[in-house]
């Protein structure tokens, strides 16, 4: 990545365009999250429901603390996961400069300060938050390299920051967890890479989780159950590929991919949009291994489902 790219990422984001970056969960569409036409492009590249709210992405806990109001609770998570594929919803500061289109009318704005060095990069220099959805096609899989951004998006991107190369890419595999601290309550809205248990552990606070989820009126909209849709149907807890699958294996229950042959779940939830992609690309079924209900086993699990149900029933998310 040459400093004339990343300048000129800069110079699109400061115009009102849109840039594709990495992070270190998945790649980001960004934009100017003080915007709202850079906002809407964001909502139009991907035909994304503008009911749906996008997260922001702050480089410091002085840019937070500007556009939300940060408990002391709060404080004590940013602490200990930002940089992180952590995103705390709160409650959006009078003052706060996240345009009303970014957060869909909320009361709220979500905050995720991303470890990745680029994306850090990029916000720092804009001196201000940037939006950034997962960079696919609403409802689709998410993508973990440039090349998945660009089949899934390359017609309406001017510019996809490419990271492939680098040991820093999507490092984690799969989208931040998402809490609510409000009124000092924590409730998971999203699985990610860091766990109930990680959360608990640093508050020392019991974690809810957003229950009787009405399909319609979603607490998060990423919650809508079909979402994360390859192309190919998807079966699930597969001990062996059917007759045209793909089988995607995990541990022991070995297949043309593996997820980790160890059983590492941590490496699973890496590979997994990856060897979701790569399966895909085959053209057959997918049949992916079960995968253990534990830590970050959760989140991996929550994705499949939501794959799975996805075909033929897409969801606009
Ligand atoms: O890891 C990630 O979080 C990636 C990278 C690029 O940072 N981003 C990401 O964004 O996954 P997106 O737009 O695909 O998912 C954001 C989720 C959506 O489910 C949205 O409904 C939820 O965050 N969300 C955003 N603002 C919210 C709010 N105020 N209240 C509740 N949910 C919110
Ligand atoms: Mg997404």
């Amino acid at each position: 990545m040459t400093p004339d790219v990343i300048e000129a990422a800069i110079f699109a984001l400061r115009r009102g365009e849109i840039v594709a970056m990495p992070t270190e969960t998945v790649y980001g569409l960004a934009a100017d999250a003080t915007n709202p036409e850079a906002v809407v492009r964001i909502f139009d590249a991907k035909g994304r429901p503008r009911i749906n709210p996008l997260i922001a992405h702050v480089s410091s806990m002085e840019m937070a603390q500007k556009e939300a109001v940060v408990s002391a609770l709060a404080a004590q998570l940013a602490e200990a996961f930002w940089p992180g594929p952590l995103t705390l919803v709160l409650p959006a500061s009078r003052g706060g400069s996240v345009c009303t289109l970014a957060r869909a009318g909320l009361p709220t704005v979500a905050l995720r300060m991303p470890a990745h060095p680029l994306a850090l990069a990029l916000i720092k220099a804009m001196g201000g938050p940037l939006v950034a959805p997962s960079a696919n096609a609403s409802g689709r899989l998410s993508p973990t390299r440039a090349a998945h951004v660009r089949d899934s998006l390359g017609d309406k991107i001017g510019i996809v920051l490419d990271d492939d190369e680098s040991p820093e890419t999507t490092r984690v595999g799969i989208e931040s967890t998402i809490v609510s601290v409000i009124d000092e309550r924590l409730t998971i809205l999203r699985d990610g890479g860091v766990t109930a248990q990680m959360l608990e552990d640093v508050t020392q606070q019991d974690v809810h989780r957003a229950t009787g989820a009405d399909p319609d009126r979603p607490t998060a909209p990423g919650q809508l159950l079909a979402h994360y849709a390859p192309k190919a149907p998807l079966r699930l807890d597969a001990v062996f590929a059917g007759p045209g699958e793909t089988l995607i294996g995990f541990g022991d229950v070995d297949g043309v991919l593996n997820l980790s042959e160890t059983g590492d779940l941590r490496k699973a939830a890496a590979n997994l949009f990856d060897h979701l992609h790569s399966a895909d690309a085959l053209g057959r079924s997918i049949a992916v291994a079960p995968i253990p209900n534990e830590g970050i086993g959760l989140a991996i699990n929550d994705r499949l489902k939501r794959a799975a149900a996805a075909h033929g029933n897409l969801d606009k998310d």
